[in-house]
């Protein structure tokens, strides 16, 4: 029975204080296990704040790009192609790992399934975000429109919460294969349960008011 982050890998792994030790291992060892582990944590959360870094800056462009660039109707034709091509790329590559997140959640598959599937996939999602957002600034975007706004805010949010999944996959795959849901520790359970909830809200959100824009643009013929 797995309830505590007894399990995560040392990058992740909390650091027990040096003078709590009881076990019979070597003080020396412990320490500089401890150490070591601190170091690997402190160095995984200073990529991930790099990485958040750089989804800000690549958001913040497309979305001023797009904003003082009016582009020519050939432009915006291979620009709104690209768009839907990396939709198909992105988001079907998360409707399967998250379809696979579900299953794991309802018994049918092991819980490694879904991180070992994140880990391959990573390019195929995160390649697709860039050209969303690449394609995204060729497109006009209509800054002034409210659910266009909705739209960018939830992409940058669903960007940052994919960052902050990243920790709990290799929680996850720390753990035996046949690890329940209801064996993971409560408080990593609630974290999956909301990183799961805001990345489908975010994505359904961001894919519906890009089609009901580029519907009420072709019906309005602007
Ligand atoms: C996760 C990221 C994104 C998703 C899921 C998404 C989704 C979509 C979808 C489904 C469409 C409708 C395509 C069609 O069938 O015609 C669309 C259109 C559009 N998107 Fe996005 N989009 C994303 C990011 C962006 C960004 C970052 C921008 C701008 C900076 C942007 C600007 C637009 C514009 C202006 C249209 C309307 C194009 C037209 O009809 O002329 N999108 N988007």
């Amino acid at each position: 029975m797995i309830d505590s982050l007894a399990q995560a890998p040392a990058a992740e792994q909390p650091v027990l204080p040096v003078g709590e030790v009881t076990s019979p291992e070597p003080a020396p060892s412990r320490k500089a296990r401890a150490s070591r582990a601190l170091r690997a944590s402190g160095k995984a959360q200073a990529r991930r704040a790099a990485l958040a870094g750089l989804c800000m800056a690549g958001w913040s462009a497309s979305v001023l790009v797009g904003h003082n660039m009016d582009t020519a109707q050939e432009v915006h034709r291979i620009g709104l192609a690209v768009h839907i091509l990396a939709l198909v790329i992105s988001f079907g590559t998360i409707l399967v790992i998250d379809w696979i997140g579900l299953l794991w959640l309802m018994g049918k598959r092991e819980i490694h399934e879904p991180g070992r599937l994140e880990s391959a996939a990573k390019p195929l999602i995160w390649g697709g975000l860039a050209m969303l957002l690449a394609s995204g600034a060729f497109i006009n975007p209509d800054l002034g429109s409210i659910p266009t706004r909705v739209k960018l805010v939830c992409v940058l949010v669903l960007m940052l919460n994919g960052l902050a999944i990243a920790p709990l996959m290799h929680w996850l795959l720390a753990m035996p294969s046949t690890t329940r849901f209801g064996e993971v520790a409560r408080g990593l359970r609630a974290r999956l349960m909301v990183a799961l909830t805001v990345s489908q809200a975010c994505w359904w959100t961001a894919v519906l008011i890009g089609l009901l824009n580029s519907t009420l643009r072709r019906w309005t013929g602007n």
